[in-house]
């Protein structure tokens, strides 16, 4: 069997499409052709039963503190200990047991219970902007959207909301590549953001709320409890897991219907579509378009040999656009019926599925009914620029619609 590394196969690097319609065009014939792309770091899998076999395999794991120590981010830093205690970069017992108290506290009915705050967040950005007839979504509707939702979430008073999206803003530098780069920045945001929730925290010790906060303070199971450290690290980890990817998030969902006038239509007659509409829009341009894991054993995948220690891609983009496991995947169609067994992979899969998952899709769908009822038409407005490559989450910087 060929290692991958000797096998003739596409190469992908970052910016190598100039948007999202030439990146889907680029996967398909990749997909068709191998099982297999090569990446920057490693192999790129492409297929849909390959991605999510892999998601479920002991042989891999999640990038760890790998990726912090690539990034530059020096050991006992304060982001360093604060990426220590993130989910997404634990594995094995520690990821069992901080998951399972963080999952008790975050139910569904805290999920629901934000449901007017994301609707009142939705359309008074709407309202701001309505009159005009048009504006960069991502400025006015998509960037702001999030952080009131995620403070309601926590337990953080509206007066701090600028605080917290320059935080948000800062801490989310620590995903990067080149985040060594910005340490400074990084430390002296999370240095502020522990000093606050620090304070929070002594409050609803002596007056419980009915908040994420509270609840994650009071959460025990056999006498097992979150360390304040923990604590400060799980809010920072809702902050940065849940701003950036629903802002992004809903660029791609915006800029997916621009391009679809004719499902705008349907939605607008249809508002009950609205949470298929919003599972189709979040499968055709989803923010996060590639998981990173590494190889703990020699893997064989597609006919190939991965060596141990490869850094391997999971391609979540690629995955969801494959006729293997979604007849007609290459249309945009809000009133799909998807067949049995189909796993949409926006979210991820396996031990690190995205915990705030519900909450997305609520959002989501907030914003889509909104926007569906208040623009009878929705079309670009010039070029919509994507991220600048490399990127960790796939999204617009800037994305200029009309509605007139
Ligand atoms: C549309 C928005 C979102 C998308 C596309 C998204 C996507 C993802 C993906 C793909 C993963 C798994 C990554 C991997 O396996 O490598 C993940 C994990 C996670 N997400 Fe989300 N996410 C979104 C919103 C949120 C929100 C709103 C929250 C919470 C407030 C959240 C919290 C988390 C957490 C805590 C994890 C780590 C889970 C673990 O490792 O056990 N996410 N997300």
């Amino acid at each position: 069997m060929s290692t991958y590394a000797d096998a003739d196969l596409p190469q992908f690097y970052p910016g190598m499409t100039a948007d999202a319609a030439g990146t889907r065009a680029v996967f398909l014939a990749a997909r068709g052709n191998a099982a297999l792309a090569r990446g920057v770091f490693g192999p790129l899998v492409m297929r849909h039963h390959d991605v999510i076999e892999l998601l479920r395999d002991k042989r891999l794991r999640g990038p760890g503190m790998d990726l912090a120590r690539l990034s530059g981010i020096p050991e006992g830093s304060r982001a360093w200990k604060r990426q220590e205690q993130i989910l997404l970069f634990m594995e094995g017992d520690d990821h069992h047991r901080l998951r399972r108290l963080v999952a008790k506290a975050f139910t569904p009915r805290s999920v629901e219970a934000l449901r007017p705050v994301t609707r009142r967040t939705i359309a008074g950005l709407v309202d701001a902007v309505a009159e005009q007839g048009s504006c960069d979504a991502v400025a006015a509707l998509c960037d702001p959207f999030p952080i009131p939702v995620i403070c309601a979430l926590v337990g953080v008073e509206a007066e701090r909301l600028d605080d917290m999206s320059r935080w948000a803003s800062s801490i989310l530098q620590s995903l990067r590549l080149d985040a060594g780069e910005h340490l400074a920045e990084i430390e002296q945001a999370q240095a502020e953001l522990d000093e606050h929730i620090t304070d929070l925290i002594e409050q609803r010790r002596k007056a419980p709320r009915d908040d994420l906060l509270s609840n994650l303070i009071s959460v025990e199971e056999q006498g097992d409890r979150l360390s304040p450290s923990e604590l400060l690290s799980v809010v920072a980890m809702m902050l940065v897991a849940g701003t950036d990817t629903t802002r992004n998030q809903l660029s791609n969902v915006i800029h997916t219907f621009a391009e679809h006038p004719d499902q705008w239509s349907q939605l607008r007659a249809r508002p009950d579509l609205v949470a298929g509409a919003v599972e189709e829009a979040i499968r055709w341009e989803p923010a996060t378009e590639a998981l990173p894991r590494m190889a703990l054993e020699d893997l064989q995948i597609g006919g190939y040999l991965v060596p141990a220690g490869s850094v391997v891609i999971l391609m979540s983009m690629s995955a969801n656009h494959d006729e293997a496991a979604l007849p007609g995947a290459d249309r945009f169609d809000i009133g799909r019926q998807t067949p049995d067994g189909w796993h949409l992979l926006t979210f991820g899969g396996g031990i690190h599925y995205c915990l705030g998952a519900n909450l997305a899709r609520l959002e989501l769908v907030e914003a889509l009914d909104e926007l569906s009822s208040r623009f009878p038409t929705l079309r670009l407005d010039g070029e919509a620029v994507l991220n600048p490559p490399g990127s960790p989450i796939a999204g617009y910087a800037s994305l200029p619609i009309t509605w007139r």
